[in-house]
């Protein structure tokens, strides 16, 4: 957060805030302060990135204190009166807030920065998707976990069911009566609401890899119409905030290496399903760093919208 708010040269007074185990660390020559009621007092904007838990407890001190909140918690997301922004998708939306403006989750954000264009020129209905997700997509204890099983297979995991070094876990969030996961009904649901597509479905698979940082994702877009791979490129590559990536004979596709610690989502492997002959469908392959465009970024992007409009008033 502190280094967007950098790039996206955002000049405030910034306070940090975290619980007491946290207070009086300096980060960026910043001292971290314990959390308090009075914490938000005299603040414009927080930019909140915590748990659901944590963030409902503290929400009410910061409306209470007029701040607007941009949240990364899923808290909020799905309130008829809390926009949820991508801001390459749906600005529009950030200015009918009413002090709270939620961040979509992180694999819904990479999946709809890939999608949106192709949404546009064909309309999609349906989207099979399965997620590769970093373990920092878990927060620190998630890169904890890795960084312990790599120097002691036998380390117990924390974060993670099971070791995550060598492996990949088909689970992430709890389990609901008809087997699907609180983080695979998240794109469906959010997907909806960020699109304005009250009908989209979406059948997902959520898998943690052992990769530090950066979502990847294997997707399948079903549309109202034939598609065409030349327009869809042509799309992509103007789209603000994509990087085409498709030239398979050099070897050339995303990976989540390739996306670390920038803000662009790569998009490639782009094709028809050979299995549906109506060529209704395409199927695409793309990473992100869901810790900028995932998280931090979008966060900073809305951020200075909402800044910029201050600016003009
Ligand atoms: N990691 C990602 O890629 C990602 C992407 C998109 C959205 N998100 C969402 O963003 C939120 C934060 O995730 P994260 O990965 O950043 O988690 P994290 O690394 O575990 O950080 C959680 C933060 O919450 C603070 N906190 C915990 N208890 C608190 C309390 N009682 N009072 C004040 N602060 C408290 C922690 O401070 P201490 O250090 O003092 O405990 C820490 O700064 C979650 O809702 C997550 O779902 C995460």
């Amino acid at each position: 957060m502190l280094d967007c708010l950098q790039e996206y040269n955002i000049d405030a007074n910034i306070r940090l805030l975290a619980s007491a185990r946290s207070k009086g660390k300096v980060i960026n020559d910043l001292v971290v302060e314990e959390l308090t009621p009075e914490s938000f007092k005299g603040v414009d904007y927080v930019l909140g990135a915590c748990e659901n838990d944590v963030t409902k407890k503290w929400m009410p001190w910061a409306q209470e204190a007029g701040c607007v909140v941009i949240d990364n918690s899923s808290a909020y997301r799905l309130d008829d009166n809390v926009p949820l922004v991508v801001p390459e998708i749906n600005p529009e939306d950030i200015f009918k807030h009413q002090g709270i403006i939620a961040n979509p989750n992180c694999s819904t954000i990479i999946a709809l920065m890939a999608l949106h264009d192709i949404d546009n020129l064909y309309h999609i209905n349906r989207i099979i998707c399965t997620t590769f997700q970093a373990v920092s997509g878990a927060g620190v204890k998630g890169i904890s976990d890795l960084e312990r099983e790599i120097q002691d297979i036998h380390a117990a995991p924390e974060a993670f069911q099971y070791q995550i070094a060598y492996n990949v876990i088909p689970q992430i969030g709890g389990f609901d009566e008809n087997g699907i996961t609180s983080e695979e009904w998240k794109m469906q649901n959010e997907g909806r609401k960020i699109l304005h597509s009250p009908d989209l479905k979406v059948s997902c698979t959520c898998v943690r890899v052992p990769v530090w940082r950066s979502h990847s994702e294997s997707i399948m877009a079903e549309c109202d119409q034939e598609v065409d791979l030349n327009e869809i490129r042509q799309a992509l590559s103007h789209s603000e905030g994509v990087q085409l990536k498709d030239d398979p004979d050099q070897l050339i596709y995303p990976m989540p290496i390739l996306t670390t610690n920038q803000d662009d989502v790569f998009v490639g492997r782009l094709h028809k399903d050979p299995t549906d002959e109506s060529g209704k469908t395409v199927s695409l392959f793309c990473a992100g760093d869901q810790i900028r465009k995932g998280a931090a970024s979008n966060a900073v992007q809305i951020l200075k919208k909402l800044i910029e409009k201050e600016n003009q008033a």
